[in-house]
């Protein structure tokens, strides 16, 4: 017989019928009752066992993270709580799990231990949740630009180019550590590599991407990125997946909408198809925001807070405008942040990011038109000689969730630009190339996909929103 689905069989309107399943115990109560899960869903389906008609040796195998396949008649509950149950006829233990060592009990474990058992933790209804929902925001991501036009292009994961010249890259080589061949200078001899030059993982699939969008017109990449930066806060990975669209003929304002409209689409698409996990999560906030001192509070639910994002208009101000607003700012004047604004310029820290959108604001805020020294070599320089074409879209608890700009498309400022960088022409030959030939306004930017995560499933540390993270001194599993 065909192994049922356990989200289907819950909606399911045809009762006394035969039904197989197979699943996990998720818990076995007064030897009658398991909570069966499949992952199909958030929710368990309840399993009736005849206890007395069935061999101890067996009952006691049904324990906690077993996996069983169970062959039973489905029938409308007589409990409360669910509508559907299955009377079980017949019981096979799949895979035991022995109590005295399963991890993973049920209880409420807390989220370090569980990032230790990363492997089990989406036995978890927290985990599971937030991977369902991980899943479909991919899924509307590509969605999106499917049915917007774009071509979906896979840039490589292997570079010789720093696209953000932070220089935070993962070297790729194979050469011996231990021995490796050097040059008169007695540096490393990388024309000895195995790709003949140094080489890296990659920071962002952008310049790439850039060279499609000015032949194909609207592209996107979606894969994963890589950056070396030792920051250990819980908004950043080493490795972490971006979507990048490149878009040719938009300008900065184009790129603004498009990512605006972007970012409802798919917050409207896991509202509509991820009710579920969504609630499990939602409740879970409001539990855990009751052991939490008021301020630190959520002043929404999750659902609220994806329906008003998705129901405003973002607010689009200047770096300038920003700047103002901070520098003037109570925190700033009483030196409550941790870097002081003093000077137009300067960087903005996550701090002053979450003032803008938590407490000046309160919505989802566009900056754009940032000092041109504070952002990487490629944006647009506007008139006035100092800033550039750049935007960041700052959502709330999260600080930056995309970054992005209206590329520089006139060849002797880009080449200016390098050259104040120190960016060899050599290395990016093919990236000018496209500003000798055929050049165009266009535009782009980087959503980081975790953190758009985070976001949605009101989880609080990005370690728990990818499935096995890296970050420094850590790559288990
Ligand atoms: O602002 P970033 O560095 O922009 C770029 O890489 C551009 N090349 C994108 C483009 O224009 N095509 O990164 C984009 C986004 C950030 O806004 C942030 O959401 C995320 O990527 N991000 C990270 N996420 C997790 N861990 C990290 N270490 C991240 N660094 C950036
Ligand atoms: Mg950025």
């Amino acid at each position: 017989m065909k192994i049922s689905v356990i989200a289907d069989l819950l909606v399911q309107d045809t009762t006394n019928v035969d039904v197989e399943v197979k699943g996990w115990v998720r818990t076995f109560r007064a030897n009658r009752f398991i909570a069966l899960n499949d992952g199909s869903t958030l929710k368990n389906i309840q399993c009736v066992v005849d206890f007395e008609n069935t061999d101890e040796a067996l009952l006691k195998r049904i324990t906690t993270g077993a996996s069983v396949h169970i062959k039973g008649q489905l029938v409308e509950s007589q409990g409360g709580g669910q509508k559907v149950e299955i009377q079980v006829i017949d019981l096979i233990i799949l895979g035991d799990a022995d109590p005295e060592e399963y991890p993973i009990q049920p209880k409420k474990h807390s989220f370090e231990f569980l990032r230790e058992n990363a492997h089990l933790r989406t036995r978890t209804n927290t985990f599971s949740a937030v991977m369902r929902l991980r899943s479909t925001l991919s899924f509307a991501i590509h969605e999106y630009f499917n049915k917007n036009g774009f071509y979906n292009m896979h840039t490589p994961i292997i570079t010789a180019s720093d696209a953000e010249g932070a220089g935070e890259m993962f070297r790729v080589s194979t050469l011996d550590p231990k021995n490796p061949p050097l040059d008169e200078k007695g540096d490393v001899d990388y024309s000895q590599d195995f790709f003949g030059r140094e080489s890296n993982l990659t920071v962002s699939g952008q310049l790439e991407a850039e060279t499609y969008a000015l032949s194909l017109g609207k592209v996107y990449t979606f894969g994963p990125t890589f950056r070396a930066e030792n920051s250990n806060t819980s908004r950043h990975l080493a490795e972490f997946w971006m979507i990048e669209p490149e878009v040719a003929f938009m300008d900065i304002n184009g790129n603004m909408d498009l990512a605006e409209d972007f970012l409802k689409y798919v917050l409207n698409f896991v509202l509509e198809h991820n009710q579920d996990d969504l609630a499990f999560l939602e409740q879970r906030q409001i539990q855990e925001d009751k052991t939490k001192p008021q301020a630190e509070r959520n002043e929404f639910t999750l659902t609220e807070k994806l329906k008003f994002v998705v129901g405003n208009e973002f607010k689009r101000i200047t770096y300038t405008e920003a700047f103002d607003i901070l520098r003037n700012s109570k925190p700033n004047k009483k030196k409550k942040f941790q870097y002081v604004l003093n000077e137009w310029g300067a960087d903005l820290q996550s701090e002053h990011e979450r003032y803008l959108v938590e407490k000046h604001f309160k919505c989802p805020v566009i900056l754009f038109d940032y000092p041109a020294t504070i952002k990487a070599f490629y944006m647009r320089l506007n008139e006035d000689g100092k800033t550039v074409r750049a935007m960041d879209i700052l959502f709330p608890g999260i600080g930056e969730i995309v970054g992005g700009s209206q590329r520089e498309e006139r060849l002797e400022v880009l080449k200016e630009k390098m050259a104040a960088l120190d960016i060899p022409e050599e290395e990016l030959w093919w990236y000018l190339d496209l500003r000798k030939y055929g050049t165009a306004i266009h535009s782009g930017f980087g959503l980081g996909f975790e953190r758009l995560v985070m976001f949605v499933t009101g989880m609080g540390n990005i370690r728990d929103v990818i499935p096995y993270p890296r970050t420094p001194q850590s790559a288990e599993f």
